[in-house]
């Protein structure tokens, strides 16, 4: 049950329960760490990652370095490769074809977005799919929509977002109504495709669609990846709805003083608590999940390719 507390109206008003998502990528984590030393034990294999940055945009420093972070303490074998803006797309295809090579690794993650000078398409789909820990490869995709998960790898943001759900309402979503609103490759449509597969019945809606608050309000389990500040109000939102909130938005709060910013969902947080079930923040909610899908993909990875089962998450 949700907890509920008195509104300064003097009526009840019942709020969601939040997601803690930091907490849940923690538990994530420590199954990939327990995972990690049981197939070091059972094969002698050490789970390896290697990722690749080039150039030096500090904010994919910034990932980039939290990811590396992550890898060593879940016990991976960490690698970093980090090269020059001036980098060519032969000495990029050579790199991913030497860790495609490599035996001691078992995921590759070129950071995106690229300088401009490089293509990323090409980059992406030479990684080995098994080694897609991204899951970025039109064989994962295409793995992911005819639904087999048992030898595919699914991008880490849907991925993340999925354990809320399954969190929430169980493997079995048979009767539920999912709505996607936002329909990228990156998340949208593997987000359609993990519902639909745990027998949701999915809408994915978008830009184009007509009436999209109505649409949305037919939804169970609502998903907001549209890149748009605060755009899902309250009245989207149907009463004991679960809502998860992919947009991370930076915004003017100059409530906080001159020039500062804040970040804020694709969801009108407050309001929609106030009719949700469950529902996740902004920061903190789908955003902690990435990295640890990312983590999750690697000891899979490195289970299937030593030959053992790998955990599910
Ligand atoms: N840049 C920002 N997020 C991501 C991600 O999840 N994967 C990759 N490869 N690049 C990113």
């Amino acid at each position: 049950m949700p907890p509920s507390r008195m509104a300064g109206n003097g009526r009840e008003t019942v709020l969601a329960t939040v997601i803690d998502g930091k907490q849940v990528a923690a538990s994530v984590i420590d199954t990939v760490k327990a995972a990690t030393a049981a197939l070091d034990k059972q094969s002698g294999v050490q789970a390896g990652l290697a990722v690749i940055i080039v150039g030096d945009d500090p904010a994919s420093h910034a990932y980039v370095g939290s990811k590396s972070k992550m890898a060593k303490e879940c016990g991976f074998k960490s690698v970093q490769h980090t090269l020059p803006v001036e980098t060519t797309q032969e000495d990029l295809a050579a790199l991913v074809a030497s860790l495609n090579a490599d035996d001691t690794i078992h995921g590759i993650l070129v950071q995106l977005p690229l300088p401009k000078h490089l293509n990323s398409e090409p980059i992406i789909q030479s990684i080995l799919p098994e080694k897609d820990v991204d899951g970025l490869h039109v064989v994962n995709a295409g793995k992911l929509a005819v639904g087999d998960l048992e030898t595919g790898l699914v991008s880490c943001t849907p991925a993340g977002a999925m354990v809320f759900v399954r969190r929430t309402h169980g493997e079995d979503l048979s009767g539920l109504n999912a709505v996607v609103v936002g329909r990228s490759n990156l998340f949208g449509k593997p987000m359609a495709q993990l519902l639909l597969n745990a027998n949701a019945t999915v809408t994915i809606a978008h830009s184009r669609t007509k009436d999209l608050p109505s649409v949305c309000r037919s939804a169970d389990i609502l998903v907001a990846a549209v890149g748009r500040p605060e755009m899902v109000k309250a009245d989207w939102v149907k009463r004991g709805a679960t809502v998860i909130d992919v947009g991370i938005n930076r915004i003017a709060a100059p409530e906080k003083g001159e020039g500062k910013t804040r970040l804020v969902g694709d969801v009108a947080f407050a309001e929609a608590a106030e009719v949700a079930d469950v529902i996740t923040p902004v920061p903190g909610g789908v955003g902690p999940m990435t990295i640890a899908m990312l983590m999750a993909n690697t000891v899979i990875a490195a289970h299937r390719a030593a030959g053992q089962t790998p955990p599910k998450f």
